[in-house]
Formats: structure tokens, sequence, C-alpha cells
């Protein structure tokens, strides 16, 4: 009798680039043989990819690593493999404080968790993060194409690791390293054979898509012309992207956005903070003002676009004055919504270094509630408004509101429940609904009519997360 394939999980802890991550690991995993486990108990190899953007993320990492153990005592077999970017960053450290912990690799050697798995098995526990892009074994650049997508026919898509810039807060450039651009043709090429596949939409990942090509080419960016030739790739009706830096978004890159009809209208901008002072404390390189000049630019462009941000509550030193101008900020660019963080000092970020500066809790959080209140108002101006309209809507599944409900995504990125009248209806299908209702985080809808049926052949199995 043959043995019973080893099953697998990943715990992702990240932004989308580590869920991407995730899922290119779990379609390695698959082709090196493993299976997905159907919980995290029952497998026999367990992932945790990590992120260390905000302390609570390390908090949580650290937590179900410690509750690791006891199945690890339970079942010696098991493997245990940390990667992704408190990894890099941690290495030593995790290893200290987790003897049970077989793999650690970085977030530049993705492509070699499975051998490292393999190894581990015969050799002992291994840890193996390298510094940078190994460009000779190409080893961040996992198939995408074998990626386990939770939506087989919406990809996400790296064009772009690290960062150049050196905002006070965060802590990315010194964990992912300077920007590296994926070669042009090699994007557009992936993109063809996941069009191939049935993927309609596309998601371009970067921390700055916007320099993208520059470490290419002599410091020319050359986003705009890829989007424009993602956009003409046969098949692909959706291109989305995040994140922009507000600094950087060139008007070449509006009008790609307005004449590629495949780029959807919506722009997530990250702005941070209103305040002038602070966003020179944050080195962000613009003021509020040129925030906003930039958000009227796209707007007068690109018809019915819709724009999310993130916003930072409590970076040291804000004054009341200071917050004020982000109220007046976020009231006045009039957001579909918006990620609001709490700042997070990071060991190692000119922003954590003198905590003299640091904004007491209470004051926080109350002006953390403030501002959710602004930005709430905003959305749902911003999703009452399209009452009455017919968009156009990709189906992604049964909705959360029950199971005569499907949830569908408009190409402003906006979720819409739609009652599932017509069993055409299926995920991967494109229809026309009109907005009945909105609501600060949805809206609700009413099939008008079909206008594509899904295209993707297989579906590809989700892993345990
Ligand atoms: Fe971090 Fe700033 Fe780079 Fe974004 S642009 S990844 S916030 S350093
Ligand atoms: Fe993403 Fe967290 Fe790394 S936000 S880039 S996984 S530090």
């Amino acid at each position: 009798m043959s043995e019973a394939p080893r099953s697998f999980a990943i715990r992702t802890y990240g932004c989308q680039m580590n869920e991407h991550d995730s899922e290119r690991l779990a379609g390695m995993l698959l082709a090196d043989g493993l299976v997905p486990a159907d919980t995290l108990e029952d497998a026999d190899v367990i992932v945790l990819n990590t992120c260390c953007i905000r302390e609570n993320a390390d908090n949580r990492f650290y937590g179900h690593l410690g509750d690791l153990k006891a199945l690890r005592t339970a079942k010696p077999s098991l493997q245990i493999a940390v990667g992704g970017c408190l990894a890099q960053k941690d290495r030593g450290r995790i290893v200290e404080r987790a003897g049970h912990v077989d793999v650690v690799f970085g977030t530049h050697n993705l492509a070699s968790a499975p051998d490292l798995l393999r190894r581990a098995a015969l050799e002992g526990p291994i840890v193996e993060v390298l510094e940078g892009p190994d460009p000779a074994s190409a080893a961040d650049q996992a198939p995408a194409l074998n990626a386990v997508r939770e939506l087989p026919f919406a990809a996400w898509m790296t064009i772009q690791t690290g960062c150049d810039n050196s905002c006070a807060f965060c802590i990315v450039p010194s964990v992912r390293g300077r920007e590296v651009s994926r070669p042009m043709e090699d994007l557009v090429d992936e993109a063809r054979m996941l069009a191939d596949r049935g993927v309609l939409e596309i998601t371009v990942l970067g921390q700055n898509v916007n320099s993208y090509g520059r470490d290419l080419t002599r410091r020319r960016p050359l986003f705009a012309e890829l989007l424009r030739r993602l956009g003409a790739v046969d098949g692909i009706d959706r291109i989305r992207f995040t994140s922009p830096h507000p600094k950087d978004l060139r008007d070449e890159t509006i009008a790609a956005m307005a004449e590629t009809p495949a780029v959807c209208e919506q722009l997530h901008l990250p702005l941070q903070s209103g305040s002038d002072r602070v966003l020179a404390a944050m080195r962000r390189g613009y003021r509020a003002e040129r925030y906003l000049e930039r958000l009227a630019a796209a707007r007068s462009s690109i018809d019915d676009l819709a724009v999310t941000t993130d916003i930072i509550v409590g970076f040291p030193g804000e004054t009341e004055a200071d917050f004020d101008d982000t109220l007046a900020v976020v009231a006045e660019a009039g957001f579909d919504s918006a990620y609001t963080f709490i700042f997070s000092p990071r060991p190692g970020t000119r922003a954590a270094q003198d905590p003299s500066l640091f904004v007491p809790d209470a004051v926080v959080q109350e002006r953390f509630a403030r501002l959710v209140e602004v930005v709430e108002r905003s959305a749902l101006r911003r999703n009452v408004d399209r009452v009455g309209r017919a968009e156009e809507v990709l189906v992604e599944g049964p909705s959360r509101k029950g199971p005569e409900t499907v949830t569908a995504r408009t190409r402003q990125g906006k979720p819409v429940h739609v009652a599932a009248s017509d069993p055409a209806l299926r995920p991967g299908a494109l229809a026309r609904v009109r907005i009945t209702h909105g609501a600060p985080h949805h809206l609700l809808g009413e099939l008008v009519e079909v206008t594509a049926s899904p295209r993707h052949r297989v579906r590809i199995p989700v892993t345990a997360r």
C-alpha cells in the first residue's frame, strides 16, 4: 500500500504581497506532491508567512508559534517553517525563541522553501535567509502561474519588490531591500498565460508601483507603459494596482489609466496624514495640497474614479492641530474608504527613535474614533450616490448574507450583494446589476443581465489557512 501524501497548511499574516507569496508557495508544495490539509491540526507541514509592519502582527505570530509547540510535541514528524518579512528581519530570534521551528526562510528565497523542507527532514533545522535578491537563482520569482488562488479568475502579479523610499514609520525598505522590478516582457507573458487559464482580473502589486522600471532603465519609470501593455492582453478585462506613492503619481500614469479600458476606475493613494508638518516628519515627500492636486488630476481624467487611502493616527509628535488638518483633508478628498491605522513604532525606524514624542494611547484612540466617523460618512455618501446606476460586476461567490445571495465586485472594487436569481450568476461570470442600496462598506443590487459566463476551466483547491 502506498503511503498517504504529506499535507500542508499555510498561515498568512501580512499584506497582499505576502498573501500572493503564500499562494505561490502553496502551488510549489502541491507540485512537490503535498496536499492541502483540512485544518492546521491535520497538517504534516505548517508554514507561517509572517509580517512585521506592526507590533500586533509580530505578537500574533509569536503567539501562534508558541501554540504550535504542543502540536509538535504530540506529532514529532510535524515540520514547521517560518518565512516572510519577520523571518527576514528576525531570523536568529525566531530560532532562539522557538526551538521547534525546522526551517526559516526569507523574502528573497521563497522558491527554495520546498527544498529547505526536504533538506531539514534529513539534516535537521535550517535557517537560510538571503540579504538581497539572488539574480542567479531568481529564487524570489517563485512561479505565479501555479499559485493556489482563492478565486481562479482573479490573480495577483508582483511587478516589483523592495522600496527605495524612506518613510520614517516604515520597516519595509530595511526588510525587503531596494526596489527590484521584474522585466516587462516577463510580466506581459505572465498576463497572457494567466488569461489562457481563464484569469480575467489582475491586481498588480508593488511597494511603490509607479516607480516600476526605474531600476531597469536610467531612472525612467515604466509603470504607465506596463499598464498599457497589460491592458492590451486579450482576455484580461480588469486591472487594478496597489500602491502608488502620491509623490510619484505622474500624469502619464493617469493618462494610461484613463485610456486603457481594462484598467479599473479605482485608485488606492496612501495619504498617511493631512498635516504638512507630520508629512515632513514622515518623510513622505509631498504636502497635503500636492496630494489633493494629484487626486483632482486623476478624478478629472478618469470618469467615476473610486479613491481609497491609508491613514496613520498618532504619528510621534502629532498635535491636535495636525490631526484637525488630517480630518479636513479626509473630508475634502471624499474617500470611498480608508484603511486607518494606529501608529506602531517599529524598532530601527526613525519614527521609533524618540518615545518622548509618542502620543498617549487615550488621545490616539479618541482621534482614531473621530477619523473613522469622518471616513464612514464619506464612504456612505459615495456608495449612496451609486443607487440607481447599472454597473458591471464580476461575481466572486456565495455571499455572507446567505445562500440565496452572491457577492460580486464593481470596477471600482466595491462589493455588491445580489440575489442569486439566475443560475448563470456563477463565480467568474460578468453581469450588469442595478444598485438598490448603499452602505458604508457594501452595496446591494439586483440583476439586470449576465453578460459573460465564467472562462476559467478548473477550480483550483484552496489551501487551509
Ligand atoms: Fe514603506 Fe514608504 Fe516604501 Fe511604502 S513608500 S513601502 S510606506 S518606505
Ligand atoms: Fe507586507 Fe508586512 Fe512585509 S505589510 S511587505 S508582509 S512587513
